[in-house]
């Protein structure tokens, strides 16, 4: 890999030079759209980092751009035809600049049918390449500015990491930072296996780097990411893994948070939990996606727990952090699911009693083991499960703010809130403070106030920065 990064900076040093002569003085824009999931915003800072010592600016209207990138997500039906929806309208943007370049990347295009769309219906799109071969992007601007032609990667065997590039953030205050890519978990009804690749883990040594310069950059809240975080360092030569890792970072120095996504509960342990309580950056709050409460369904999906065990694992977290803030991800109407059963994810959203959720109605997948299973439940009828426990998840978020009512927290002051005057932060736990304050206080830690609890958010006021 070492090697491949050599070359690429070399096409980024050609493509750079290429771009000084098509464009002289003014630097060529860029405009790069994520879809998806914050795996996914993390390659478009990655890419956005090439595109930047390639020379490119970026702005926010692809119409001034001399480059379009569409980094894309295939995880439900949706966010497909959204993507699908953004492409079709770049025709006469093409049609108007010739030189226009348009890449289109990420999950989407890693599935052979998408790449074939794409080639067949879109020929004004130049560049296509899969999630596998990121790193890639000066070589591929080089041959498209250089011949004009389309180029078409969607390789999906390498499986080494591409490290040393420069990153470019989108923000300064939060980041994030990969710590493990692809997954190996086959979910039945998950895209993500197949248009990801197999499970890799970064040296620790690599994570440590970029996240002690996150910390001397000034960032000051830290999410580490991964499709399943608890499963980090398998098959790295070092001794290592999550909870040990997540030790690590807690030793660097300075004063920031540590975030982390997705914790898949068949791997979450206790000394995982352990690591967690005793870790004083760690935020505590877990995002432990339980996806049903049914016992059939979760053999169905192959999540490998049951709900006992999934109870267990909460109740030993909170145990050992009594003020744990959990929230998770849940798929209404799975292929065959009952009502009976779907009301199994309703008891046991009432005891978990989570701080938010993150809900989404079943989406065929293509070649998915799910997509073959018989779903005769309408969408109609869906739709009503869904608002049901929309519905009993908002009175939840509501109890469980009012609880907060009156209490100071501590709170990262991140950027301005809609309100004039009044900036927002979160918690510890994730929930999102509205408070009125200077601007000049946005990336300090305060303490606030909590003075009116809403039904997911909550305001409150400034008590004083610490
Ligand atoms: N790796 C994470 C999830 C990543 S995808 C985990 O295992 O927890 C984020 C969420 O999208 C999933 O948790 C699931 O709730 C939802 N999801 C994935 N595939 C889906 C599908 N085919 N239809 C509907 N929701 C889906
Ligand atoms: Fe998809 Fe399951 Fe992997 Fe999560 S763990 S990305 S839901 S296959
Ligand atoms: Fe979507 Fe790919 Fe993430 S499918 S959710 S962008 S891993």
């Amino acid at each position: 890999m070492k090697k491949e990064v050599e070359k690429q900076n070399k096409f980024l040093s050609l493509s750079k030079n290429l771009l000084k002569f098509k464009f002289g003085e003014i630097s060529p824009k860029a405009y790069v759209h994520t879809f998806g999931c914050q795996g996914n915003v993390s390659d478009g800072e990655r890419m956005k980092g090439l595109l930047s010592d390639m020379g490119y600016v970026f702005v926010d209207d692809e119409k001034e751009a001399d480059l379009i990138l569409l980094n894309t997500c295939a995880i439900r039906e949706h966010a497909e035809d959204r993507v699908f929806g953004n492409i079709g309208r770049l025709k006469i943007l093409k049609k108007n600049n010739p030189d226009l370049i348009i890449c289109v990347c990420g999950c989407m295009v890693q599935q052979k049918h998408i790449e074939e769309k794409i080639r067949k219906s879109y020929p004004y799109v130049t560049v296509v390449f899969g999630t596998h071969v990121i790193h890639k992007l000066p070589e591929f601007i080089y041959r498209a500015l250089n011949t004009g032609k389309r180029v078409y990667d969607t390789d999906n065997t390498n499986l080494e990491i591409a490290e040393g590039n420069n990153v470019w953030r989108d923000g300064s205050i939060r980041a994030w930072l990969p710590i493990m890519y692809g997954c190996n978990n086959f979910c039945s009804y998950c895209v993500v296996p197949y248009v990801r690749g197999r499970e890799r883990s970064r040296k620790s040594e690599e994570i440590i780097k970029e996240a002690k310069h996150l910390v001397s950059l000034g960032f000051k809240d830290i999410t580490l990411l991964g499709q399943n975080v608890n499963s980090y360092g398998k098959g790295l030569e070092e001794d290592i893994n999550f909870a040990k890792l997540l030790r690590m970072i807690n030793d660097i120095d300075g004063d920031f948070t540590i975030r982390f996504m997705t914790s898949h509960p068949k791997d979450c342990t206790r000394e995982l939990l352990d690591a967690m309580a005793e870790c004083e950056k760690v935020a505590k709050h877990l995002h432990l996606p339980v996806q049903s409460g049914n016992d059939r369904v979760l053999k169905e999906m192959n999540r490998h727990y049951d709900r006992e065990k999934y109870l267990s694992l909460i109740e030993y977290a909170r145990k050992v952090m009594p003020d744990l803030s959990i929230t998770s991800d849940i798929i209404v109407g799975f292929p065959g699911e009952t009502y009976e059963e779907f009301c199994d994810t309703l008891s046991l959203v009432e005891k978990v009693r989570y701080t938010s959720l993150y809900t989404f109605i079943y989406s065929a997948r293509k070649n998915t083991k799910a997509a073959e299973m018989p779903d005769p439940v309408t969408r109609e009828e869906k739709g009503k499960w869904f608002d049901e426990l929309l519905k009993l998840q908002e009175r939840i978020a509501a109890e469980r703010t009012a609880k907060m009512n009156g209490k100071v927290y501590k709170v990262l002051a991140e950027e301005k809130s809609k309100t004039d005057g009044w900036l927002s932060g979160r918690t510890s736990g994730n929930v999102i403070i509205e408070f009125p304050a200077d601007e000049n206080v946005i990336g300090s830690f305060c303490e606030v106030l909590v003075t009116e609890p809403l039904n997911w958010i909550v305001k409150g006021e400034l008590v004083k920065t610490v």
